[in-house]
């Protein structure tokens, strides 16, 4: 009963907002078959991602690195979207949330069918060449490691190693999408977060861009966040139920709304 009206309020705020973004992570990619890093009994546990997530311990000996990606890749490549980024989806294309931002890797966001998307960790589908910043497609990387099978696969011109297109622990952030990041959560009359922890720096201070100019947060996550207290809404349940059904709530509240004018 108080979900029910939470995530009426919810669908209110957003349908009323001028400028509302969502802030997401990995927790809206699990329901998909993607293990976050911080979930119970995932291979993170196994593989301690500041480690071998780390570029100082991908430039000591990127085939460690290499070998683990090989067994997550799969995985991720593998994946679809579900429900909660098809309602994502669905807010965007509706032109209700102006932006996503995205601290996920895995492009579901847009495989269901969002356009104005920041990836401010990066994209699993490129790699690029350590020494020279050429830039390689999945196809050719996977056609590398199938005809040379040894880590890591290589450059073609300089033979320095590949490295997905993904920001590492240590590494710095895009500066075009985390600048664009910060913008768009300072002008945000609502921040729409899902499935983070809020614990990954520098993308946990984007809530405070909002609420400092007078945005609100509504946080949709599992478990509890440090920024709970802070937001106008909390719910503590799974992003692909609570998502959809906001999404829903909304298209009913418009319609009612139309029907009334
Ligand atoms: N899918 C991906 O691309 C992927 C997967 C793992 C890690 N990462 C990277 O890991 C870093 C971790 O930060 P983060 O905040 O994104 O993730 P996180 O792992 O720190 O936190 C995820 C949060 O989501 C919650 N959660 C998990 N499943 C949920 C569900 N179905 N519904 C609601 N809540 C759920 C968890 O309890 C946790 O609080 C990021 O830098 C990200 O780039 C990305
Ligand atoms: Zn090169």
């Amino acid at each position: 009963m108080i979900e029910e009206k939470k995530i009426h309020q919810a669908a209110k705020l957003l349908l009323d907002s001028k400028t509302a973004i969502a802030l997401t992570g990995a927790g809206v990619s699990t329901e998909s078959g993607i293990p976050d890093f911080r979930g119970e009994g995932g291979i993170w546990e196994q593989y301690k991602p500041e480690i071998y997530g780390n570029i100082k311990s991908f430039l000591t000996d990127p085939s460690k690195f290499w070998a683990l990606a090989e067994k997550v890749a799969p995985n991720l490549f593998k994946a679809k979207p579900n429900p909660g980024h098809i309602a994502l989806a669905e807010l965007e294309n509706m032109n209700i949330l102006k932006a996503i931002i995205t601290q996920n890797i895995d492009e579901l966001h847009q495989k269901a069918g969002a356009v104005i998307v920041y990836e401010v960790h990066g994209n699993i589908n490129r790699f690029v060449c350590f020494g020279c910043r050429a830039s390689y497609t999945k196809d050719q990387v996977i056609k590398k490691l199938k005809k040379k099978k040894q880590y890591p696969p290589t450059c073609d011109m300089c033979a320095a190693p590949l490295k997905p297109s993904v920001v590492l622990f240590g590494e710095s952030l895009p500066t075009f999408e985390i600048y664009q990041s910060q913008a768009l959560a300072q002008k945000a009359d609502i921040m729409l977060i899902a499935g983070s922890s809020l614990s990954v720096a520098p993308v946990c201070d984007l809530p405070a861009y909002t609420l400092r100019d007078g945005g609100k947060l509504i946080i949709v996550n599992d478990r509890p966040t440090h920024l709970d207290e802070r937001a106008e809404i909390v719910i503590h349940d799974k992003t692909g139920i609570i998502l959809s059904l906001i999404v829903e709530e909304l298209k009913k509240i418009k319609t009612k709304n139309e029907t009334n004018k």
